[in-house]
This record gives C-alpha cells, sequence and structure tokens, in this order.
C-alpha cells in the first residue's frame, strides 16, 4: 500500500457497491475495500506479502453499463471512475464454482469444507485427486517464510500433478526456525500437518498464539 501522507500520491475515486470510495494510487481494490469495511472473502492473500491470485476466491465485478467483467480483487489496481460489485449474483456465481474447483483440490480441509458450506457448496462437480488432500498450493507459507521470516525454509517441490509445499527435497530444513507462521496464515490447515516433516524432530512446538 502507497503512503498516503506522501503529497506525490495520487487519490483515485470510484465506487464500490454504489458506495463512493476514495484509494490512493497503486492499491488494489481489496486493499480500498478493507479501509472501507467492506468484506471480500480471501484464501491466499496476507497484507503483509505480495498477492499471487492463486485462490480466486476474492473475485468482484466490474461494470460499466451492460459490460462486466470478473476480476481478483487482491490484484485489480483501482482505477479512477469504476463500478465494483464485491456481492452480485454473477459474483456469488463465479465464487461457488471457485470453491467447487478447491474443494476438488483440497478435499480433506475442514476450513475449506467449512468456507464453502457458507456459500451452499458442500460437494464439487470436479474430479478429486487426493482425497486426504488439505493443501492447495496456493503458496501463502512459502511467502510469508521468504518474506517476513526470512529464511525460506519451505518451498514448492516437484511439478505438475506431483507438486507439494514442503522443505527443499523434502529433507528437514536447517533453516527453519519453528516460528509457525507457515501454519497459521496457512488457510486450509494443511500445514499443520506438515510442519514436523519440514522441521524434523527436536524443534519445539510452535506456540499456538503466534501471529505474523
Ligand atoms: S500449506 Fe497452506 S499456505 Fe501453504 S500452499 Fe498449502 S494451502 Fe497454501
Ligand atoms: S485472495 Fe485474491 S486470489 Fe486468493
Amino acid at each position: 500500500m502507497t503512503d498516503q501522507n506522501d503529497p506525490k500520491t495520487k487519490s483515485i475515486h470510484f465506487m464500490i457497491n454504489d458506495q463512493p470510495v476514495e484509494a490512493q494510487e497503486g492499491w488494489t481494490v481489496l486493499e480500498t475495500a478493507r479501509q472501507y469495511g467492506i468484506h471480500i472473502p480471501t484464501l491466499c492473500y496476507h497484507e503483509s506479502v505480495e498477492p499471487s491470485g492463486g485462490c480466486r476466491l476474492c473475485v468482484v465485478e466490474i461494470r460499466e453499463g451492460k459490460w462486466s467483467k470478473v476480476v481478483i480483487s487482491c490484484m485489480y489496481p483501482v482505477q479512477e471512475g469504476i463500478n465494483i460489485y464485491t456481492d452480485s449474483d454473477r459474483v456469488t456465481n463465479v465464487r461457488r464454482w471457485v470453491l467447487e474447483m478447491l474443494l476438488a483440490e483440497c478435499p480433506a480441509s475442514p476450513e475449506l469444507k467449512t468456507l464453502a458450506a457458507k456459500y451452499g457448496v458442500t460437494g464439487t462437480r470436479f474430479p478429486i485427486k487426493n482425497p486426504e488432500e488439505q493443501c492447495m498450493l496456493c503458496g501463502l507459507c512459502v511467502r510469508v517464510c521468504r518474506e517476513i521470516v526470512g529464511v525460506a525454509a519451505i518451498t514448492t517441490i516437484g511439478r505438475g500433478v506431483h507438486k507439494i509445499v514442503g522443505a527443499p527435497y523434502d529433507k528437514p530444513s536447517e533453516a527453519c526456525v519453528a516460528c509457525g507462521s507457515c501454519v497459521t496464515v496457512c488457510p486450509t490447515g494443511a500445514m499443520r500437518a506438515r510442519l514436523d516433516r519440514v522441521r524434523g524432530s527436536g524443534h519445539p512446538t510452535p506456540h499456538s498464539s503466534q501471529q505474523v
């Protein structure tokens, strides 16, 4: 987010859900919505790391006359005069479709099932590759470990359908400081079960109240 006190920062005016809002040049639609207390659901977003657009749950609709398109709000830069809708029928339909896809990717995640149920999504029409999978490969844990903790103890390993998140070469990581930040930010609960494999034995259990 840009510095609001910088006199060189330009203000951008637009509408969210028919409400006029003001943002600074360089903000995203999601950042602006949060400033105004407008809820947009997210999974792979954390305000302290670069967005990746991995989960697509944060979709919103931009309308101009009869024309409209759906964009990812955590990566979409604000623009003067645009009209954003965060809970339109089209947005809800896309979100439900996204949740179905995510349920197929990580069907064993209790967190994801609870979120999907709030949108009336209790199953998926997409093929489930691994009924035990909890990770949606959003990479948030990797970005937090690298960009906030600064140790890069976890990464994505393998390719295609064999891709997983873990320590490099899937061996216990000497870089891991067992801070538990990856567990705290993981939106699906997958990192809870993976941390022991990442850090190996001999590390203390991270304190459950640690926050990033
Ligand atoms: S372990 Fe969690 S945070 Fe990391 S990639 Fe998987 S779902 Fe995302
Ligand atoms: S929160 Fe925007 S794509 Fe995941």
